[in-house]
């Protein structure tokens, strides 16, 4: 240790000059993917119109499993985990090895966008210019690889003894400069989960850093290839639960706006695995995960939407609103159903070429509509208004707006709706005028509001 430290303290410039270029390398085979990763950076907020047109994406998502960070205009440490929202400072603390962000300077007048009030509000847009949880792990994992790093190339010090300072920054760069390629490390991942010589924990490991790797279009083609994308619906029927969570994790990460992979998901029988999982008694864990592994598998994929309702999958998600403990996914759900029900009148809106005649074909054999209604998910959908969230009222009111065309007859008879349409209205008039007195004119609560008034007008 003592050695270590004179080192340190002699060459303390010359280590901290190797750390730096040893940080800033290791990231560089990142940086197309996660160009955030500059030492110092401004991300811009990218401020989305929401006209209403626009579908509610949940992103590779699970906003609930992401603890957001809340920047103030002190450098605050981010924890391992945390979502950074757009907009902030993001710093490495070199002494530290800590990441950090705050709010960019002379801001604060700018600080109560509807934006930032979303965020304080707890609604976590995981936005390509976020940091997503599984951006900061993948640092933390190559921080503490580094760490390791510095720690074994320690030990072989003490047992050399003195070595040159020129010597030891030639090692120090040898230790971080071997990138491997992403193709080099899936390979690796996949002998790790798929050798019975791992454990289970291994093997979990194995699924979480996959799970990253395969969000990049190309990787996850090259996962497909390496006959990955199979083991993973194998996996879903693991007698493991843990690797059913996992293994449906890297499968909603692959498949995410992925045809290739889709077509094969659905040909390698994932549509049944999941909709096996959902359907029967399984930890909320591994639903969470399969619910997303199935959003990613229906979403702009007419066939699977049909193969889907043939199966009987709207009826295996309704019936996640009889068992206990699942209300978690019930917003999910009515996401889902809201982005499929919209993704399809999107496309029979827009204008469009002869190419785009199959797709609608297809989407024409999905009838999604005439399901949702027989099924009786008009009722489920407005129940969820009764929920505290705001966010979680956005996104049914939303979906209630959607539903009107169909479920108007319905709702006109529902009591308890017209109730709770009342009591959000006034709940969200206070809130809209206070916000105004903030100086907030086109703020959160007032579309909210507007969302609320628009369905009360159409029930009259
Ligand atoms: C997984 O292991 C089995 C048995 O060792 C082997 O036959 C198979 O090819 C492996 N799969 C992949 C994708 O590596
Ligand atoms: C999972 O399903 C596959 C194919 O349906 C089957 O061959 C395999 O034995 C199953 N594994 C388990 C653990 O049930």
């Amino acid at each position: 240790m003592s050695h270590w430290a004179s080192i340190l303290s002699t060459a303390a410039k010359v280590n901290l000059l190797v750390l730096v270029v040893s940080a800033v390398f290791s990231w560089s085979s990142l940086s197309d993917r996660v160009p955030e990763f500059a030492l110092t950076k401004i991300e811009e907020s990218d401020i989305k119109d929401d006209s209403g047109k626009e579908p509610i994406t949940e992103d590779d998502a699970d906003p609930e499993d992401l603890e957001v960070f809340y920047p103030t205009h002190q450098w605050q440490t981010i924890r391992p985990g945390q979502a950074v929202p757009a907009g902030s400072h993001v710093r490495l603390n070199l002494q530290t090895g800590d990441r950090e962000a705050k709010l960019p300077d002379g801001e604060n007048g700018k600080s109560d966008t509807r934006e930032e009030r979303r965020k304080r509000l707890g609604k976590v847009d995981v936005d390509s210019n976020a940091f997503t949880s599984q951006e900061l792990k993948k640092v933390l994992a190559k921080m503490k690889e580094s760490e390791k790093a510095e720690r074994k190339a320690h030990e072989e010090e003490v047992r050399k003894k003195f070595r040159p300072i020129e010597q030891l920054k030639e090692e120090f760069e040898k230790l971080n400069v071997k990138m491997e390629t992403d193709y080099e490390i899936m390979v690796k991942l996949i002998g790790k989960f798929n050798s019975s010589a791992s454990t289970l924990d291994e093997k979990v490991a194995a699924l979480y850093d996959l799970e990253y790797y395969v969000h990049q279009v190309d990787n996850a083609k090259d996962f497909l290839s390496m006959g990955g994308l199979q083991l993973m619906i194998n996996g879903l029927n693991s007698t493991k639960a843990v690797l059913k969570e996992h293994a449906a994790f890297v499968l909603g990460a692959a498949l995410s706006s992925n045809p290739k992979v889709q077509i094969e998901a659905i040909e390698g029988g994932a549509l049944q695995k999941l909709l096996v999982i959902l359907a029967t008694e399984q930890p909320l864990a591994v639903k969470k995960k399969a619910l997303f592994a199935l959003s990613s598998m229906l979403r702009h994929f007419p066939y699977a939407q049909q193969q889907f309702l043939k199966l009987g999958g709207l009826q295996v998600l309704r019936s996640l609103f009889r068992q206990k403990g699942m209300e978690t996914l019930h917003v999910r759900v009515v996401t889902l159903l809201y982005d499929l029900i919209v993704e399809k009148m999107l496309l029979e809106d827009s204008q469009h070429g002869d190419q785009m005649e199959e797709k609608i074909q297809q989407y024409r054999q999905v009838k999604l509509v005439p399901a949702v209604v027989e099924q009786d998910w008009c009722v489920v959908v407005s129940n969820l208004l009764a929920m505290p969230e705001h966010d979680t009222r956005e996104k049914v009111l939303k979906t209630v707006g959607v539903l009107m065309a169909f479920c108007k007859e319905r709702y006109r008879g529902d009591q308890a709706l017209s109730t709770t349409l009342s009591l959000l209205r006034s709940e969200y008039e206070e809130l809209a005028a206070e916000e105004q007195r903030e100086g907030d004119k086109d703020g959160y609560f007032k579309e909210l509001l507007g969302s609320v008034n628009t369905i009360i007008q159409e029930l009259r």
